[in-house]
């Protein structure tokens, strides 16, 4: 196999691009600057604008690394020009420093084509190596910029460029979702979708097509999903989809998105992640009415009880809110489940067949990984159970049976209450398929959390100025505490980069311990059954006696036990201990970034979907 080509080619995690078209003689650039602001959590190290200069009718092309608002300001793009049709583009690039040259968007040899694009393209050396033989000259190493001197070539071969793109879809290889811009037709936008998520609104005098819901919304409530394989094009007030050549009429697939534009803003707080930390108890009541009022719990219980195996997957934090399943299916139904990380799916896809499920969690509906792991279950004939956030993304799109939590957008990069709302849906299912009633609990779960983080905030605040300075802390339970101390390392890990390792307790004497000396922070979280405590107490003494620093933040059973630091919780059963501990773990990860100057939204390294693998 040809050795995997090493160049700057830069793998996005993911990035956020959007495209704006408008009928009347009003200058969208203000506008598309703000519609590409809310797709910054998408990715915020270079930024890109490529728009048909009502002057001059040609395409100008601004682009640099730096924050979209550096850059906007750094080239006075809202003082100094004016456009009715514009593409923009924000990214994070993970290998080779993010550069201007390779910053989105790209342009054709000619400059009359200019592209934004999320994903990868697969093929792009061997498309960039037979246009470079017919004389194509490339700008950049990037995979991108192949798409716009493709669609230059391609147009050469027919008069349209939708005649192009249908040719191109055909060609390029990989995941993309592409925005199209061109001087032969300035009041059209057009646009390619694989993989990649891409979304389509349609107001009276405007349209825009832009990688996720936050940025559409600027615009209009209604959007269009587009689906993988579909491209076209948008004009004022319309849009236009083909698939395989063949015109869509999508007209039935628009729906109207309820979350307001303030569900976006970060409402007074100053960080997204703190404002989802704290409307988790909203996140959690909208959540619970819906799961159960939703048909849709039936049938995903008749897909477990007919099932031969209960597989479970998911990435990060959504892998975790599957531990927490599993937890839930061995203790409560008494059923076997095996859960497992998404990018591992080969291991376990050669056994699964028909009669089995995969149970597929993923908040954004969009990760490759999880979505891969998915599509190969799916060949071998599993049935798909989805929970996730956002309605009509791939994921669900391409289960059987769809469950969503309803914590509404989540902007910062951080899972916080997508995570909760996620153990609620599938305490749920749990729940829906023994019959014991324990969903009736799950009703105040939000009442949990509200007194949780209102009695122990300060708290929270006093022990995250104790630890900041660390460099290490371990995260240790039993049973479900274990499962919970893996979601709490992973979050103080992702947003204070302070090396946070979780767990069980019951290891440390097989190895972990040796990291331990004086003023080591080791946090406890104390769950039930009772049988744990008197383990658990001992496993804070193995620390205390090699000089740790030891928390505890535990249920009612724990209040006899000792530690440095010390929250006993007012709840005492394993239902509703995560509502109350996984609030007070996110806020102290949250606080540890704060206090060691980062920015909890934009983790270096992170995005807020992984749509590449
Ligand atoms: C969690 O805080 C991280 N943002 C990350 O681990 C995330 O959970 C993972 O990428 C899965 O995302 P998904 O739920 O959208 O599939």
């Amino acid at each position: 196999m040809a050795p995997r080509q090493e160049t700057s080619l830069e793998n996005q995690i993911m990035c956020g691009i959007v495209g704006l078209v408008s009928a009347g003689n009003d200058n969208i650039l203000p506008l598309l600057v703000k519609c590409l602001k809310r797709l910054e959590y998408r990715g915020y190290d270079s930024a890109g604008f490529a728009f048909i200069d009502s002057d001059s009718g040609r395409i100008i092309v601004v682009k640099d690394r730096g924050k979209i608002d550096e850059v906007v300001a750094r080239y006075g793009i809202v003082e100094r020009y004016a456009a009715r049709v514009g593409i923009a583009h924000t990214r994070w690039a993970t290998h080779g420093p993010p550069s201007k040259v390779n910053a989105h968007p790209h342009v054709d040899c000619g400059g009359t084509i200019a592209i934004v694009h999320n994903g990868i393209i697969n093929n792009y050396l061997e498309l960039r190596r037979k246009l470079a033989e017919k004389g194509h000259k490339f700008r950049s190493d990037t995979d991108t910029e192949v798409i716009a001197h493709l669609l230059e070539d391609l147009l050469d071969e027919n008069s349209d460029m939708l005649g192009a793109i249908r040719k191109a879809m055909n060609i390029l290889r990989g995941s993309y979702a592409v925005v199209v811009l061109s001087t032969r037709d300035p009041s059209r936008l057009y646009f390619m979708k694989r993989v990649s998520p891409l979304i389509v609104g349609v107001a009276p005098s405007v349209s825009i097509v832009a990688s996720d819901i936050p940025s559409i919304i600027e615009i209009t409530r209604r959007v269009l999903v587009l689906h993988d394989g579909e491209y076209g094009f948008i004009e004022p007030g319309r849009v236009y989809v083909e698939h395989d050549g063949r015109p869509i009429d999508a007209s039935q697939r628009f729906r109207t998105i309820t979350w307001s534009v303030s569900d976006i803003e970060k409402a007074g707080y100053p960080h997204y992640m703190l404002k989802e930390i704290m409307e988790q108890p909203r996140a959690l009541y909208e959540t619970y009415l819906g799961v159960l009022s939703d048909p849709a719990l039936h049938k995903a219980v008749d897909l477990i009880d007919e099932a031969r195996t209960v597989f479970v997957t998911g990435a990060g934090t959504s892998f975790h809110a599957g531990l927490a399943f599993q937890y839930y299916m061995y203790r409560y139904a008494g059923r076997p489940v095996l859960t497992f990380i998404a990018s591992e799916f080969y291991v376990y896809s050669n056994a699964a067949g028909q009669d089995d499920v995969l149970i597929a969690i993923s908040q954004s509906g969009e990760t490759i990984d999880t979505l891969t792991a998915l599509r190969s279950f799916k060949q071998r004939g599993a049935r798909v159970i989805a929970v996730s956030n956002v309605v009509e993304s791939a994921i669900p799109r391409e289960s059987d049976v769809k469950l969503y939590t309803r914590a509404g957008p989540e902007i910062g990069v951080a899972a916080t209450k997508t995570y909760l709302t996620q153990v609620l849906v599938l305490q749920a299912l749990v729940s829906q398929m023994t019959g014991d009633g324990f969903i009736k609990l799950l009703g105040d779960a939000h009442r949990v959390t509200a007194r949780s983080l209102a009695k122990f905030q300060v708290f929270i605040d006093r022990l995250a100025r104790k630890l900041y300075r660390k460099e290490h802390i371990y995260v240790l339970g039993r049973g479900l505490g274990a499962f919970m101390a893996y979601e709490g390392a992973l979050k103080i890990k992702e947003v204070s980069y302070i090396h946070a390792e979780a767990y069980p307790a019951g290891e440390s004497k097989h190895g972990p311990i040796a990291l331990v000396e004086p003023g080591f922070p080791v946090i406890f979280i104390g769950t039930p059954p009772s049988e744990l405590v008197e383990k658990i107490a001992a496993n804070i003494e193995e620390m205390s006696a090699r000089g740790a620093v030891t928390i505890l933040i535990g249920t009612q059973q724990y209040r006899d036990v000792d530690a440095d630091y010390k929250i006993i919780l007012d709840v005492d059963d394993d239902i509703l201990a995560p509502y109350a501990i996984m609030p007070l773990l996110q806020l102290l990860a949250y606080r540890l970034a704060v206090l060691r100057g980062y920015d909890p939204d934009k983790p270096r390294n992170l995005a807020k979907t992984v749509t590449v693998e």
